[in-house]
């Protein structure tokens, strides 16, 4: 279907698509992982404010390598998620063996509530991923002098908040390792893509490793490289695997796109902020739900939370979003309440849904439809109508 309003528009622009030509048409040209790559993951770290970034092929990638690398550094423990994120989210975390344990969210930032993330923390804890869902911040003090003082681990999903801030630093920086998804329908997108970043030197050495098949050569730690070659004296330098890696690496179409749209993100970043206070002032206020913790956030898309329960409204509002030809997602991020999937069956047996009502509300009564920058007030106004309209 064509849409009128749709999740995301030109994402993807003229000068993008010349930057990966130009590169195509270069005489013996390398595409796989080299330059840009390297270009990008210097550039995204200045832009970050971390000291180093890895460059995946996708924000899942980035997740399982965080998690393998957490695996390796402490072995087990459990791992505090969210119930509204995406699955590969929790897939990291089961695929290492960590326990995973779920948290409600707070329904004013989408994000994993505070309180309850600091009641199921105990001596086994051994990190909380937090994702910031939806380009809002999920991060405060109480929360991060909570962790320090517990010596529990940080981890930053910054998948669908590119830009966004706390105390007005950019997330990503606050945990031990901060993963970002440049997938056509965020802030940024290589077409595919990921980010792992952190200011360890020791993560950032595996992080390189383990994207690359586990091998040794990749660290960038030529003393490490040289001990660990004449501790095997029987493998081809070139081909010690250390750890039991993937391919995960991104390559040189991805890099030069990367560096091209982040020379826009923050101008975009901008106005995506402006069309989102404008959307809130605007929407109904009987109807949805706008009491958002909007300070610090940079969203892609906008919340559309009914605040009623009832199907039969749900209906009529999916039946005229179809009809305006809006696209939309219900359930936000991710699809909703994570407990609800079959994927996850086997740890959710045991669980009382009824102790996860905020979540449940998002999955069946709430709804994200697109906040790009080419989106103008005009058409804002006129897509609140549609909604403000819709009354049973
Ligand atoms: C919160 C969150 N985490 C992780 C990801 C995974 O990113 P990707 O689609 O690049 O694998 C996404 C992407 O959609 C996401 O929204």
């Amino acid at each position: 279907m064509q849409f009128s309003h749709p999740l995301m528009h030109n994402n993807f622009t003229k000068a993008d698509m010349n930057t990966a030509i130009q590169i195509l048409k270069k005489r013996n040209p390398i595409l796989t992982q080299s330059k840009y790559v390297e270009l990008f993951e210097t550039a995204w770290s200045k832009w970050l404010g971390v000291k180093y970034s890895v460059f995946v092929n996708s924000g899942s990638s980035a997740n399982l390598l965080t998690m393998t690398i957490l695996k390796i550094l402490y072995g087990k423990g459990e791992i505090i998620l969210p119930t509204l994120t995406l699955s590969s989210d929790v897939n990291s975390v089961i695929q290492n063996n960590f326990k995973p344990v779920f948290v409600d969210i707070n329904p004013r930032n989408l994000c994993m509530s505070v309180d309850e993330i600091i009641k199921k923390t105990n001596k086994n804890t051994l990190a909380v991923f937090m994702t910031h869902v939806q380009g809002f911040n999920g991060l405060t003090s109480k929360l991060i002098s909570f962790l320090k003082k517990k010596n529990i681990i940080l981890i930053e999903d910054v998948c669908e908040a590119h830009g966004a801030t706390f105390n007005n630093k950019k997330l990503g920086t606050f945990g031990k390792i901060s993963n970002f998804s440049f997938y056509y329908a965020h802030h940024m997108s290589t077409i595919e893509g990921g980010m792992v970043c952190t200011n360890d030197k020791k993560i950032y050495e595996k992080i390189r490793i383990l994207r690359s098949h586990g091998m040794l050569r990749e660290s960038k730690n030529p003393v490490f490289e040289k001990k660990i070659i004449k501790k095997n004296p029987k493998l081809s330098p070139k081909f010690i695997f250390l750890y039991p890696g993937y391919n995960f690496r991104n390559n040189e179409i991805g890099g030069a796109i990367g560096l091209s749209q982040l020379k826009s993100l923050d101008k975009n970043n901008k106005k995506r902020k402006e069309n989102f206070k404008f959307f809130l002032k605007l929407l109904d206020k009987s109807n949805y739900r706008t009491d958002f913790q909007v300070e610090g956030s940079c969203n892609y898309a906008f919340p559309v939370i009914l605040k009623s329960n009832k199907m039969k409204f749900r209906s009529l509002f999916e039946k005229k979003l179809i009809k305006n030809k809006i696209e939309f997602r219900r359930g936000n991020a991710g699809g909703g309440n994570q407990l609800r999937q079959p994927y996850l069956e086997k740890f959710t047996k045991k669980i009382n849904l009824q102790k996860f009502i905020e979540v449940d509300h998002i999955h069946f009564f709430g709804y994200y439809i697109g906040n790009y920058p080419s989106l103008t007030k005009e058409k804002i106004k006129k897509i609140c109508k549609i909604l403000n309209n819709i009354k049973i």
